[in-house]
């Protein structure tokens, strides 16, 4: 694991609403996740993990305080660029709950959809995508339609497009929610490859405690603040 920041917060807040509607989520945040790392986020229901993950991928603007990306200092009580769809484009990758496949486009093609809206050389995102469904051991599957695999395949086809772009983070919300216990350990190992072997953050909100062991560290909302559980060490790799 390098020393290098990935993801960086200073003073954060996040509230939603107005007068009755006003809902206090995130309240003066501060922490800092380096390149390498898979960090599990653990919270209970509307505690504001989703909402927090929405802040570092430049989907939601917070309510105040600082977000660095890397080195680049990206929000600063607004966004610093016009640009949040770039830096979201070029640095990170999302993975949800539901694999959100196109159900019409097979495996390549699905991955191969966001190179192309970065119109990115269409030979280099086409081997880019053979390397990556290689790399997950699906290789065979790439003229397959999303629906003639099994609900693991398919998170691995989503964890391999959200590597499309060599983000230096992965955001996945629950992305082992929809599987059973061997698939979901499978998922969180091979997350844990990817940010050691790829030098990448990965925050991976989850609510299966025994997925806690796989990751270098755990971090909780807890009275609107952000806590790492000191106790926590990666016991099994
Ligand atoms: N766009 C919005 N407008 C108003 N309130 C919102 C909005 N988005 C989230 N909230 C509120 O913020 C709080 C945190 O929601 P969030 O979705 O981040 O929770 P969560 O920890 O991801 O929960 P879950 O485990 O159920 O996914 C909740 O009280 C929710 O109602
Ligand atoms: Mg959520």
């Amino acid at each position: 694991m390098s020393q290098e920041q990935a993801i960086k917060i200073e003073a954060l807040n996040k509230s939603f609403g107005k007068g009755d509607a006003f809902v206090d989520v995130i309240q003066d945040a501060s922490f800092t996740i380096n390149k390498g790392e898979l960090v599990a986020l653990v919270a209970p229901s509307g505690a504001g993990k989703t909402t927090l993950l929405m802040m570092l991928g430049c989907v939601d603007a917070p309510t105040s305080g600082t977000i660095w990306l890397g080195e680049e200092k990206v929000y600063d009580n607004k966004w610093l660029t016009k640009e949040t769809r770039k830096i979201r484009r070029e640095k990170i990758g999302f993975i949800f709950q539901a694999h959100y496949l196109i159900p019409f486009l097979n495996i390549i093609d699905n991955l191969r959809l966001l190179p192309q809206a970065n119109k990115t050389d269409d030979k280099q995102s086409k081997a880019k995508a053979r390397e990556l469904l290689k790399y997950f051991d699906i290789a065979e599957k790439e003229k397959a339609m999303p629906s003639q695999l099994s609900g693991g395949q398919n998170q691995r086809v989503a964890i391999a497009r959200a590597l499309m772009n060599d983000p230096e983070i992965i955001l996945a919300d629950e992305p082992t929610a929809a599987l059973d216990m061997a698939r979901s350990i499978d998922v969180v190992k091979m997350l844990k490859k990817i940010a050691s072997e790829q030098d990448v953050a990965i925050i991976m909100v989850t609510h299966d405690e025994r997925m806690l062991k796989y990751c270098d560290r755990v971090m909780k909302i807890e009275n609107k603040g952000i806590v790492f559980d000191d106790e926590h060490t990666t016991k099994i790799l």
